[in-house]
């Protein structure tokens, strides 16, 4: 009866995983669009989470720099830079990537041009209320909680059998295309990271991302609208990805992230053309017992880190999500260690189950990396 096409699309969908459920919550573009000077109760922090004059400025020249270049050519002090970046930040920036400036350019103008559109438009796309594709928010789980002071397009890249197209706005012209073509960029940056990351683990180059099956990628455009008390609310609240590992690109003009580092925050500045990268819970999961018992701290963490906002300039940021395929189970990796000097700090889970229940909270630190320790 000619509904076979329409038959055969609902069966793609069903084959697409879901994730979580996140609560309506308003549109913080629109609420600022409205009145610029009103900043709801439900986004003012409590004094102790909120951003402050101390945060270490002076540490944000510390962050390393890597030349992807070098490391891809397998250069011992680049590797050694990574290795130091991975162990002692958890944050590094990327340059000498060859992403092409024109890839960038278009997929930055297509997303201003989107977060540009009336409301009734991009809600075209809003968010299912069982899954995160689409635009809106996620972690969004009590009416209690205190809200980000940002608005997300979150679309699954790839697999290109898990995109769920409807969310893939239309309007600019082009836009999927454009973000094919940035993701695609991405994913050979992403790459050729996870490879020199698995070297300096000790393994083979292409060890790390086999044990991915296959690599998934997640994007999420972060819009951060201008706000009038910028000292009371955060952008995005303090987490750690749940990703292997995520590469943002971020504004030039405008500061936003702020990374934690020895209890404090470290604002990342934006260096022209680079790309900040950090570490994940994928792989402080798999490799954490490295740790001996007498050191007290372990190899490569995934670090904390939040979005500012500011007074003048509204500030829109992509971030890119390396992840496992959902049946991935994650282990400390037993070849690298010995079992008699080691603590086994995390034990096994499957990558989906780890990742949907990270999604049932709200975004609060390390708190969901909780699920992975031993003793829980
Ligand atoms: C994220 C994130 C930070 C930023 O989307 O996971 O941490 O600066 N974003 O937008
Ligand atoms: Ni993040």
């Amino acid at each position: 009866m000619g509904s076979s096409n329409i038959d055969e699309a609902a069966m793609d969908e069903q084959d697409i995983p879901t994730y979580a459920s996140s609560l309506p919550v308003p549109n913080v573009q629109e609420m600022v669009r409205e009145n610029p000077l009103h900043v709801p109760e439900r986004y003012i922090r409590n004094h102790e989470d909120m951003p402050k004059s101390t945060d270490a400025t002076h540490l944000s020249s510390k962050i390393p720099v890597i030349d992807l270049l070098l490391l891809s050519s397998g250069r011992k002090e680049e590797l050694k830079k990574l290795d130091l970046a991975c162990q002692e930040w958890g944050f590094f920036q990327v340059v000498n990537h060859s992403v092409t400036k024109e890839v960038v350019h278009n997929f930055k103008d297509a997303t201003a041009e989107f977060f540009d559109l009336p409301l009734e438009e991009k809600n075209m796309y809003a968010m299912a209320s069982n899954d995160i594709q689409g635009y809106g928010h996620a972690y969004v789980v009590s009416e209690e909680q205190k809200l980000d002071w940002s608005d997300a397009l979150i679309l699954i890249t790839y697999p290109s059998k898990y995109r769920r197209l409807r969310f893939w706005p239309t309007t600019p012209t082009g836009f999927k295309e454009i973000t094919e073509a940035y993701a695609n960029e991405l994913r050979r940056v992403a790459e050729e990271l996870i490879g020199s990351i698995s070297l300096i683990m000790g393994m083979d180059k292409s060890t790390l991302l086999a044990m991915h099956k296959e690599l998934m990628q997640g994007m999420r455009l972060n819009y951060y609208p201008t706000c009038n008390k910028p000292d009371q609310v955060l952008g995005i609240s303090p987490h750690s990805d749940t990703s292997t590992i995520t590469i943002l690109h971020q504004d030039e003009n405008v500061n936003g992230l702020q990374i934690r580092h020895g209890g404090e925050w470290v604002p990342v500045n934006p260096i022209e053309n680079a790309l900040v990268v950090n570490i994940g819970d994928v792989i402080e999961v798999q490799i954490l017992q490295f740790i001996e018992p007498i050191l007290s701290n372990g190899k490569y963490k995934s670090i904390e880190h939040r979005a500012v906002t500011n007074e003048n300039k509204a500030r829109i940021s992509f971030a890119t999500f390396f992840i496992p395929n959902d049946d991935v189970e994650l282990e400390p990796l037993d070849n690298l260690v010995d079992p008699k000097t080691t603590l086994r700090m995390y034990k096994k889970v499957r990558y989906g189950d780890y990742l949907r229940q990270s999604m049932k909270s709200k975004l609060q630190g390390k708190a969901h990396t909780e699920m992975a320790k031993n003793g829980t």
